[in-house]
């Protein structure tokens, strides 16, 4: 329908980017059919007349034969997506259609040439040539794989290549992309590309993700969302291995390595993860992504969260960290259980895991004891029962309840008759 659409109105219609690397990947391996999620489509060959909205208007007609289909314009002439939502049929599908991108060489009239060129140079603009192939879907040769760049040869090789040699110091985030490709795929990421992104690190990448923050947040929140695809994946681990063999890791701070102290740590919190949030409460790569800055030293941790755009309370977290492990410390003078949760009490679960991650085993084991157990221990009873025997509440009321907690903690009183004994005394 699409290309039926663009065809009408004299256009060519390609899908671009990611679908073609899976679909082609997907014909060299024998797997499961191909259940794309996200397609990317590209509008092109408009005369000099229609405007770089053509996206748009392809948009706005398929979704009148695709009613059901959401439509959303991002920025006024850009880009345009259908989103088909849980359709039984479909699961849930994204269309993204824009119009080819000419910024380099604008273009005339309607000409064979000049049309080709306008899609070789929206290609030519992407990051890696095994994200830089085109199908068309228009007639004449509808089908046709357009692969200026040579990507299907090294998606045969499976290996990463860029473009062109700027492309990492243009985006740094392709860093990452190029990371998290290699690493799902199992590709290499081939010499000279690898050369350019050590080139790019070593032009101070960092500083200019710190700086740009305060001109344009574009740069550091594209590398949080990369940071989140690469840290929700079941593949995190080797991806911040590579990373980190490339320097890449000092595009969110200078001084972060992937250490082994850093690795036991963040194996400790998987352990953690799978014992205590069953109900999934924490956000895991996030919290991933809270103990890699909290490996930083203090001085540092509190302007990375910042940089990277963190939710405020992870910045909250990160910024008090250090006082929160000090007050922590003093966990191995507690000689009681409702010491311990009289410390711990006043601190978020991801601030004891983070915690619990940088302590000596002794301070490790009560976190964990009081995580598991102790914060949900409870009097025999409670303001209620207090009440109907008789006492009033207040001030003195709320210690009461204070104090028969600490003691059902320590194990004074461990009923209501005990606990009714413990009152009177
Ligand atoms: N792209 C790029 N540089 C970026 C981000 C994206 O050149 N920093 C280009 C790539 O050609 C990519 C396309 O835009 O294929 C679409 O990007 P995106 O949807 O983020 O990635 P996909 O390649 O589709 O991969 P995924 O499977 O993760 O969706």
């Amino acid at each position: 329908k699409a290309s039926q659409e663009a065809t009408k109105r004299g256009w060519h219609l390609y899908v671009v980017g990611g679908a073609v690397r899976d679909l082609l990947l997907a014909q060299n391996i024998q797997q499961e059919p191909l259940l794309l999620k996200d397609i990317d489509l590209v509008v092109d060959g408009f005369h000099e007349s229609a405007d770089a909205g053509a996206g748009v208007e392809l948009a706005t007609a398929l979704q009148k034969l695709y009613p059901n289909a959401r439509l959303d314009v991002h920025g006024a002439f850009q880009t345009a997506a259908l989103l088909w939502h849980k359709d039984p049929e479909l699961d849930s599908l994204w269309v993204d259609i824009a119009t080819a991108r000419t910024e380099f060489y604008p273009y005339p009239a309607a000409n064979p040439e000049v049309e080709a060129s306008s899609i070789r140079q929206d290609l030519y603009r992407r990051d890696f040539t095994i994200n830089a192939m085109a199908l068309r879907l228009t007639t004449p040769r509808a089908g046709e794989l357009l692969d200026y760049f040579n990507g299907l040869i090294d998606l045969e090789a499976r290996q990463m290549r860029v473009l062109h040699p700027n492309s990492f110091i243009e985006d740094p985030t392709r860093i990452y992309r190029g990371v998290r490709f290699a690493v799902r795929l199992g590709f290499t990421i081939e010499s000279q590309t690898e050369s350019y992104i050590r080139y790019a690190i070593n032009s101070g990448v960092y500083d200019r993700t710190a700086r740009e923050n305060n001109k344009t947040p574009a740069l550091s929140t594209r590398l949080k969302a990369e940071l989140k695809l690469i840290l929700e994946a079941p593949y995190w681990k080797r991806a911040l291995e590579l990373l980190d063999n490339l320097s890449a890791l000092q595009c969110i701070h200078p001084t972060l390595k992937l250490n082994v102290e850093l690795l036991r740590q963040l194996r400790l919190l998987e352990r953690c993860l799978q014992r205590f949030d069953n109900s999934q409460a924490i956000t895991h790569w996030l919290l991933r992504l809270e103990a890699i800055i909290a490996h930083l030293a203090p001085e540092f941790r509190s302007k990375v969260a910042t940089n990277l755009q963190l939710p405020d309370d992870s910045i909250k977290r990160l910024s008090h960290f250090s006082k929160a492990m000090d007050n922590i410390a003093g966990l191995t003078e507690c000689r009681l259980k409702s010491q311990v949760v009289g410390l711990l009490k006043k601190y978020d679960l991801e601030t004891l895991i983070l915690a619990a991650l940088q302590s000596q085993r002794s301070i490790r084991r009560s976190i964990w004891q009081y995580i598991s157990v102790w914060r949900f221990v409870q009097a025999p009873l409670n303001g209620n029962d207090l009440q109907k025997l008789g006492y009033k509440p207040g001030r003195a009321f709320k210690e009461m309840l204070d104090d028969l907690l600490a003691a059902t903690l320590d194990g004074v009183v461990n009923d209501r008759v005990s606990a009714e004994a413990f009152l009177s005394q």
